[in-house]
């Protein structure tokens, strides 16, 4: 039970990593804000996890309502210890495919909701005596990537948002990390694959960009930022946890 009588807001905890987070999160004792946009999904999850967990609907790029996010959570639980910043999305572009509009929305999903999300639980956390905040990266924020321009410099912002707050908030007990995924299975890509005339090639493509030949599970990702977020790593702040089955190291 490494986070026990912790309180922990998951953003985009209602799919994928978000949710295979949460549900890690209450197995080890944390009461868990199921925080997402799909308010049904979040329901279902919060309803699945029990151990007095709770969904709220946010849109992490609305202020007015990430701030009503964590006063409800605040208001409920009396604390906030962890926050996952987790939501987010991709789009398939270079720049020059990229509309405007799409560029500004990924960004705002992508970097300013982990701005605002950061900017109001920041305070709250503070006065608990400190705690620890993830943010969800990607391995394309070092490598790079072809075709997903907006995407891989949200990614970058991301982490470095991630060191700029680990020095900002140490003095505050709090610390910063990021874990950059790989490829990992989850509902965005099973969208992806339901679009594709070929998914099955497109599987093996995926699953060919890691030297374990095989894309990752939601879980493994949600082990990292387990290990991130609880006291186990009380030595880390400012760094980035790359879990890519080595995709980024050939
Ligand atoms: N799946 C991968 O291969 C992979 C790899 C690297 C990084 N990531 C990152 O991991 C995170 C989660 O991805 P996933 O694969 O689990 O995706 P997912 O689509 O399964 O889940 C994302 C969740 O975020 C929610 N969300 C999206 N926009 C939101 C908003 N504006 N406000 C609140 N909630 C919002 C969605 O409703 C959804 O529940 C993302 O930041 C993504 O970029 C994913």
């Amino acid at each position: 039970m490494r986070l026990n009588n912790k309180v922990a807001v998951v953003t985009g905890g209602a799919s994928g990593i978000g949710r295979a987070t949460a549900e890690r999160f209450a197995r080890e004792g944390a009461r868990v804000v199921v925080a997402d946009k799909n308010h049904l999904a979040a329901i279902e999850v919060a309803q699945r996890i029990g151990q007095d967990s709770m969904a709220i609907a946010v849109d992490v790029s609305d202020s007015k309502q990430v701030q009503s996010m964590i006063r409800e959570a605040h208001e409920r639980y009396g604390r906030i210890d962890i926050l996952i910043n987790n939501a987010g999305f991709g789009i398939a572009a270079t720049v020059v495919q990229t509309d405007e509009e799409d560029w500004d929305r990924l960004m705002s999903v992508n970097l300013r909701g982990i701005f605002l999300c950061s900017k109001y639980a920041i305070p709250v956390m503070a006065a608990g005596g400190g705690g620890a905040i993830v943010n969800t990266g990607s391995y394309t924020a070092v490598v790079g990537i072809a075709g997903r321009a907006a995407y891989v410099a949200s990614k970058g912002g991301i982490v470095s948002l991630t060191r700029a707050m680990a020095i900002d908030h140490v003095g505050q007990n709090i610390r910063v990390n990021a874990v950059a995924p790989g490829t990992i299975a989850s509902p965005y890509f099973d969208a992806i694959f339901a679009n594709s005339d070929d998914p099955v090639k497109l599987r093996a493509t995926l699953e060919a960009r890691a030297p374990m030949n095989r894309m990752g599970r939601a879980e493994e990702i949600a082990n990292a930022i387990l290990w991130l977020a609880s006291d186990e790593a009380s030595f880390a702040t400012g760094s980035v946890l790359t879990v890519d089955g080595g995709t980024s190291i050939w």
